[in-house]
């Protein structure tokens, strides 16, 4: 079987880079576009900004990127993300989407891409995080009378807070208590105290942390505590090339991280 020529949106960041390294690893997919932001100081570099050449030239323009690819791998910023999920709608070409701290406009226009390819929204593309995911969610329905509360951490340079999975936790916990974040989430506790039911969320932004969630169940004399440690970035764009492979073959659709694990299971 012929590879899956693929396209990289955001290649020159550091998911987009873990993934041109691993991508030579994975036989099922061919490196063919390579798109950084209009104005970025890369463009018509090689796609492997260190280590042997691709021989794929990066772009500025989503068009000429997306241009021989069958499927695109999006790790770049939440504002570009609409205009990406319309083009690919248009061209046929299959969507994961690993950028996080997308807008209600971003996800609009996913959804809307749904009916015509197959898009996979994972704001995180480790196996494990889907487990923790799972187990959170087991916690928050078997543990009712457990306070909830989700501490993160990242590195200094990220964008948005709470990180996509921290939020993408909240929700999963909230549904299972038959509520949703937006009533339950607290963001800011400064001088105030804890309101009964509420799931707190706290942010550690530092250094080069790569990414840290805690989901903490607390009651009298007890508390459970599920934490997930990346130490490394290749295990994001490790899961992201096994759910690329596997949404090659899905039908037009919104996915998720867990429709991949499941199946591997
Ligand atoms: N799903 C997961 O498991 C996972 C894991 C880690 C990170 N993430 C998310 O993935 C995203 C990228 O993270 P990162 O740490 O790799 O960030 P980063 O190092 O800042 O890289 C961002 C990349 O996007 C490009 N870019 C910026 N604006 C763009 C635009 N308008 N159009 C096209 N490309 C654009 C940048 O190009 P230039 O800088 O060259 O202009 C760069 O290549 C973030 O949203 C992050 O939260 C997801």
């Amino acid at each position: 079987v012929a590879p899956t020529p693929v396209a990289i949106l955001g290649v020159s960041g550091r998911m987009g880079q873990s993934l041109v390294r691993l991508l030579k690893e994975a036989p099922a997919l061919k490196l063919v576009g390579a798109l950084a932001s209009p104005q970025s100081v890369h463009v018509n570099h090689d796609a492997a900004l260190e280590g042997p050449a691709t021989g794929v030239l990066i772009s500025g323009d989503p068009g000429e990127a997306l241009h021989r690819a069958r499927l695109a791998l999006d790790f770049s910023s939440a504002g570009a993300v609409g205009a990406h999920a319309k083009l690919c709608a248009e061209r046929g070409i299959g969507l994961l989407v690993g950028t996080t701290g997308l807008t209600e406009a971003a996800q609009a226009a996913l959804h809307a891409a749904a009916s015509k390819i197959p898009v996979l929204i994972a704001p995180n593309t480790s196996v494990a995080v889907s487990v923790l995911m799972d187990l959170a969610r087991r916690a928050a329905s078997s543990l009712g009378e457990f306070d909830i509360e989700i501490a993160e951490a990242h590195h200094k340079d990220k964008r948005d807070a709470p990180s996509g999975t921290a939020l993408a936790l909240g929700e999963a916990v909230a549904r299972a208590r038959g509520t949703t974040l937006q009533a339950a989430g607290a963001y800011q506790r400064h001088g105030a105290a804890r309101a009964e039911g509420s799931i707190g969320f706290a942010v550690t932004r530092a250094g080069d942390i790569v990414g840290e969630h805690t989901v903490l169940f607390a009651a009298a004399g007890e508390r459970l505590e599920i934490t997930h440690r990346a130490t490394d970035r290749a295990i994001f764009a490790r899961g992201a090339l096994k759910a690329a492979v596997w949404l090659q073959s899905q039908a037009a659709g919104l996915y998720r991280m867990s429709d991949v694990v499941a199946v591997q299971n």
